[in-house]
Formats: structure tokens, C-alpha cells, sequence
């Protein structure tokens, strides 16, 4: 049997970001049966613009659709920035959004974590990309999210918190849309 690919969307840009950290963790703790892919280079998409959009969509953009239309999961791993989402990530979700309908994302089962320096460990911005994602037509899997506080020390670290991480990526592979709704 194949493995499940999980694509895995970071919304950090920075180098040195926790948060790549946790998808790097993720993808190198993969459970059985399920390949994790981080993707690079979000910061080439350009702003999403419809006149831009169409059959000759610039070419990160295409890429970027190909490669999640290829997957079986995406995950997006991400901080939160002023309360929501980072810029980098809406904006791809936003490319994969479209055709009106039709998009990469259409039907994807979805999932977010993430972590950031504070008590709430960016759950306002794992909230909104959930229902931004819902809304560009993915598979939203409502119970598989982590928002994890890095208040304290070093999270990866801390093989409970990886556990949950690994758990989630599990959960979100595991997931088949019929019986969620049954
Ligand atoms: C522009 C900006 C806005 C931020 N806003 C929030 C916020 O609203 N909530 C929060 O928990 N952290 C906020 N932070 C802190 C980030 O969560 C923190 O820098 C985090 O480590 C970034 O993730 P990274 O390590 O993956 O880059 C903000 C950081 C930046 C740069």
C-alpha cells in the first residue's frame, strides 16, 4: 500500500522559526504509512490578484496547485500573527482557492498546529485558517488541531508535546471523510 502524503504548508518565513521546526519534526516522525512534504518558497507566490489568475497563472502558483491537488492531506503548521494567520499563508490558501469551486484545496482533508510564545499558543490564528480553509472548499477535520504554548523551554523537547503533534498528523491522515459525517 502507498503511503498517505500529507503537504505541509509552513507560515513562518523566518529561518530560524519554530514552527518549521515543528513540520521538520513532523515530517522526520512521520507515522507509519504517512510521508510528510514541507513545501518551500510560499514567499514566491505573489499576491493573489485575479488578473493574474487563469490559464497562465505565474508559475509558483501553478506548482503550488499541482503539488496539493497531488497530496492526500495538507497541514498546515503556523504562528500567529496579530491575531490570525501570517499574510504568507492566507495568501496561498487564497491561490488554492480558486477556480471558484474548483480549487487545489476542493475536498482536501485539512488540518492546522502550530506553536507561539504565548499562553494561547496562536489559537486564534489555527481558528481562522481552519474556517478560511473550510471556506476555499477543504476537508476541515475540526477535532485535529494543536495550538501549543512555547512558553516554557524547548517543546520539541518535550516527547508529550511531540506525541501530539505526531498524533495529529496520524489523525489527519487517518481521517475518511464518510465516517466523519456518519
Ligand atoms: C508581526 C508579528 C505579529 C505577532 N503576533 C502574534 C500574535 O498575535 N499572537 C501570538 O501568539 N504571537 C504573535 N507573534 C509572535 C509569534 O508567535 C512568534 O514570533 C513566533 O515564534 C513566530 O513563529 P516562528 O518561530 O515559527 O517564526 C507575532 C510575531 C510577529 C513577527
Amino acid at each position: 500500500m502507498t503511503d498517505t502524503r500529507v503537504l505541509v504548508l509552513v507560515g513562518s518565513l523566518r529561518a530560524d522559526s519554530l514552527n518549521r521546526r515543528i513540520a521538520e519534526t513532523i515530517r522526520d516522525q512521520a507515522p507509519a504509512g504517512v510521508s510528510v512534504e514541507i513545501v518551500d518558497g510560499l514567499e514566491q507566490l505573489p499576491f493573489y490578484n485575479e488578473d493574474l489568475d487563469g490559464a497562465d497563472a505565474p508559475a509558483p502558483a501553478a506548482a503550488l496547485r499541482t503539488r496539493v491537488a497531488g497530496a492526500d492531506r495538507v497541514l498546515a503548521v503556523t504562528p500567529e500573527y496579530n491575531g490570525t494567520m501570517p499574510a504568507v499563508l492566507n495568501n496561498a490558501i487564497d491561490w488554492l482557492s480558486r477556480p471558484f469551486g474548483q480549487g487545489a484545496i476542493k475536498g482536501k482533508p485539512f488540518a492546522v498546529v502550530g506553536a507561539t510564545p504565548t499562553p494561547y499558543g496562536g489559537k486564534w490564528a489555527h481558528e481562522d485558517t481552519r474556517r478560511s480553509a473550510r471556506i476555499a472548499g477543504a476537508a476541515v477535520v475540526e477535532d485535529v488541531v494543536v495550538s501549543q504554548s512555547a512558553l516554557e523551554g524547548d517543546i520539541l523537547a518535550d516527547p508529550e508535546v511531540v506525541g501530539r503533534l505526531v498524533a495529529a498528523v496520524q489523525a489527519l491522515a487517518a481521517y475518511q471523510p464518510e465516517t466523519a459525517a456518519a
